[in-house]
């Protein structure tokens, strides 16, 4: 290959990557906005609750010596994990520091650990039982979250996940579409990747199946103010900047309005709920 075509190629390599980048969230981002929400999460996480309660249902009934709740959060599973297992070590992973301060007092895991799921500081096949509920969709590189899941559990550990998919918050996504045509809502993975990956990952397939969870709010500042409180509000790449003007917020409370339920206004989330295995040693 020439110089000058070498060029053009690294060029070409360089724009995809930074096309890809364009459409993730930076990890220090996510990190901060989770950080910030801490003290607020717990009054608004019903969702979360519902999800990971349900994630627990799905476990297989296993005893792991040790369990790792990765993206723990405020710690909420942590504890239910503490409860389900008195006599396994359980390990609260979180990258948000904010997150491990706030759950550290509450208890319930052993080892609170600030770490990225795609890049585990974890010893290879020390753990039994991976517990992530509604954490993973904030990592870009799924594959990275699968291949650390499948080198830090033991033989016939357990990789349960719940996780969101495209379609959740189309509402309000449709709505800000309707108003300026801008990316106001995270964007979420297709179900078809999550199926795609997990079939390539090291890991069997016990299970993997979507289900929607709809909340239903009063009106559209009820909806966003949670969002916020949770540390999930829009934060792409791409987000428009600057002051929401009124004309603006009245445009999008009209347009919401058109999904009007008698319960309220609704809000969807696609949940994909996964239960892995690492096949045992033979
Ligand atoms: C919506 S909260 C869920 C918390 C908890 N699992 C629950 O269900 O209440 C998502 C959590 O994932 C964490 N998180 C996001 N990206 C992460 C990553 N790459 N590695 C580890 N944790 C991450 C966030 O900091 C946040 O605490």
């Amino acid at each position: 290959m020439t110089d000058l075509s070498h060029c053009a190629v690294m060029k070409a390599v360089k724009q995809q990557q930074a096309n890809n980048q364009s459409h993730l969230p930076d990890k220090r981002q996510v990190a901060a906005s989770f950080s910030r929400a801490a003290a607020s999460y717990d009054s608004v996480a019903e969702l979360q609750r519902a999800v990971g309660t349900e994630l627990m249902a799905r476990l297989p009934e296993i005893t792991p010596d040790r369990w790792l709740d990765l993206g723990s959060g405020t710690g909420y599973f942590s504890r239910m994990l503490a409860a389900r297992f008195p006599e396994s070590e359980g390990v609260a992973l979180d990258i948000a520091e904010g997150m491990l301060n706030h759950a550290r007092p509450l208890g319930g895991a052993l080892h609170y650990v600030a770490g990225d799921a795609e890049n585990l500081p974890l010893r290879d096949g020390s753990v039994e039982l991976m517990f992530s509920s509604l954490a993973v969709q904030w990592c870009s590189d799924f594959a990275s979250v699968l291949a650390e899941a499948e080198r830090v559990l033991r033989p016939g550990g357990v990789f349960g996940f719940a996780s969101l998919c495209v379609g959740t918050l189309y509402e309000l996504r449709d709505s800000w579409q309707a108003v300026d045509g801008m990316v106001h809502v995270n964007r979420f993975r297709e179900l078809a990747h999550y199926q795609r990956f997990c079939a390539a990952s090291g890991l069997q397939v016990r299970s993997l199946d979507v289900l929607p969870h709809v909340l239903h709010y009063p009106d559209v500042r009820s909806l966003t103010h949670e969002l916020k409180a949770l540390g999930a509000h829009n934060i792409n790449p791409g987000r428009p900047g600057g002051l929401t003007g009124r004309a603006r917020i009245q445009a999008l409370i009209a347009a919401y309005e058109g999904f009007r339920q008698d319960k309220g206004l609704p809000a969807t989330y696609q949940v994909v709920y996964g239960v892995l295995e690492k096949p045992a040693a033979v």
